[in-house]
């Protein structure tokens, strides 16, 4: 079950957003309110559209509730119609007895939680929850690695083989895969949001991005295929979007999350057996070579791996970059023969360069730091000029490899107005989808071309090679738009 936390500051506003969360259950944290009069609590479990928690968290586990402590489990004892109560197991465990003793038809929860870290006797807190007769032991613990979701899909998997119902997920950026996996795991629900600055916890995701980009409650252990971006920072990247909608299409038991990643080395001895595919940004697209089995050709002569397919256990490295940025130019124009200008001398300048000379274009380099220009040129056997050494009439096709432009600096152009006239313009930036360049070259009458098809197409290649199915029709720019 996907459960929306609710906090609301009043009891109209709770009651008025029940309805609105789609999830399957909800929760709501009576601490957030501010003022509850009598009858509220019966009020709001009166108007519940589903099976609905009532929790009152204090202070010192992550709540908001400034009342005494007699107080708060007054108003606990009040929820006991609700179909869940969730008290925390630092309640006492003479508290959580009265609860149990008196629960009604209702299920007690009894919760931990650590904003610190997942300690080293978790096994043990679970094993003390349980024997206070709760009906749910919740834990949720900050992660500050990503192994630390491994522990917990761990303590997960053992209650369940014990039968007993558990709600475990890590908090924080590094806990994020622990609520779109845990589900799949068998914890008993995972919380998302309404909406966006409502979040009742750190590293929670939107409700609605569970059911409708994840899927999270649909995956299934049992042959599940577990794909992600492994980069520093991630929480920018849009592939989650394209690639989870394109799962969901085709109907597969697959997922994608986003990696954070400290150390890559720790990363592939630990994750290597649980995943079925990778992308790679940055800064690992080349540090991530040394840990590949085999490297395909195109990106062992770009020198950077952006996919990684694992087969037979043994890993694959890919660059689906040139194959995107390819397509998504010729779709507009074919490249043989063209003059051909790239600004950047960056990792994506080097693939897409290789990519323009594998198919005959006549390229020039041009970059700010002349000497990595050069460096550049001579590795691919071409030209690096200045901008002001073009003869621009015989440009065909330009090229920004280089961030200028990039949110948030999205009235920064790597080249002035004047110089945009009869060419493709294409940006291999895709936030915006319209640069200031391309917004330019567009009222100068070029032909432009956003970074966003270079990334579809990408992205619809890893698709290809991690799966083996056709990815044709089924990436798009829909993704972008469910991105906001
Ligand atoms: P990537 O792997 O994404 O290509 P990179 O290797 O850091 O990233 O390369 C970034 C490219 O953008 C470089 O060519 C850089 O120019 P320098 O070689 O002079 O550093 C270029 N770049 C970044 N910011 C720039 C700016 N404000 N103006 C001009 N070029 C810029």
């Amino acid at each position: 079950m996907i459960c929306c936390s609710i906090v609301a500051h009043t009891k109209e506003k709770a009651i008025h957003d029940m309805p609105r969360s789609k999830a399957d259950i909800i929760e709501i944290r009576l601490d957030y309110i501010s003022e509850l009069s009598k009858g509220d609590i019966d009020e709001i479990i009166s108007k519940k559209p589903c099976p609905l928690i009532m929790t009152c968290r204090k202070k010192e586990e992550g709540g908001q509730f400034k009342g005494s402590e007699g107080e708060r489990i007054g108003i606990l004892k009040k929820c006991l119609k609700a179909d869940y109560v969730d008290i925390e197991f630092s309640a006492g465990k003479e508290i959580i007895s009265e609860l149990t003793e008196n629960k009604g038809s209702s299920k007690i929860i009894v919760s931990y939680h650590n904003f610190e870290a997942l300690p080293g006797n978790i096994e043990q807190i679970f094993e003390e929850i349980k024997a206070t007769n709760c009906d749910i032991v919740k834990i949720a613990c900050m992660a500050n690695s990503l192994e630390d979701n491994l522990r917990m899909f761990e303590l997960i998997r053992k209650a369940k083989a014990e039968k007993t119902d558990i709600i475990g997920l890590c908090m924080g950026e590094k806990g994020e895969i622990s609520r779109v996996l845990n589900l799949a795991y068998g914890s008993y629900l995972t919380y998302g949001y309404l909406e966006k600055g409502r979040q009742s916890a750190p590293g929670q995701l939107s409700c609605e991005f569970l059911k409708r980009v994840y899927g999270a409650d649909k995956l299934d252990l049992d042959g599940l295929k577990i794909y992600g971006l492994v980069g520093r920072p991630v929480s920018k990247s849009r592939g989650y979007i394209v690639h989870n909608l394109a799962f969901k299409e085709m109907e597969l038991n697959a997922v994608y999350v986003n990696f954070l990643v400290d150390d890559l080395e720790e990363f592939i001895k630990n994750f290597k057996g649980i995943v079925a595919g990778l992308s790679v940004t940055m800064p690992y697209k080349q540090e991530i070579i040394q840990y590949l089995d085999k490297i395909e050709p195109i990106a062992k002569k770009v020198g950077a791996v952006n996919t990684v397919s694992i087969r037979d256990g043994k890993l694959v490295g890919h660059n689906t970059d040139v194959y995107g940025a390819i397509e998504a130019i010729e779709e507009k124009i074919k490249i043989e023969g063209k003059n051909v200008v790239i600004f950047g001398a960056g990792g994506a300048a080097r693939a897409i360069g290789y990519g323009i000379v594998e198919k005959k274009g006549n390229l020039i380099i041009v970059n700010r730091t002349a000497e990595k220009g050069k460096k550049l040129g001579a590795e691919l056997g071409v030209e690096f000029k200045s901008k002001e050494k073009i003869d621009w009439q015989n440009i065909d096709i330009l090229i920004n490899a280089t961030s200028v432009g990039m949110m948030p600096d999205i009235n920064e152009s790597p080249i002035e107005k004047e110089y945009l006239h009869n060419m493709v313009v294409f940006d291999t930036v895709y936030n915006p989808p319209i640069t200031k360049m391309l917004d330019m070259a567009e009222n100068n009458g070029c032909t432009i071309i956003s970074g966003i098809r270079m990334f579809i197409y990408q992205a619809a290649k890893q698709f290809e090679l991690w799966t083996g199915k056709q990815a044709e029709g089924i990436y798009g720019e829909k993704g972008f738009g469910v991105a906001g």
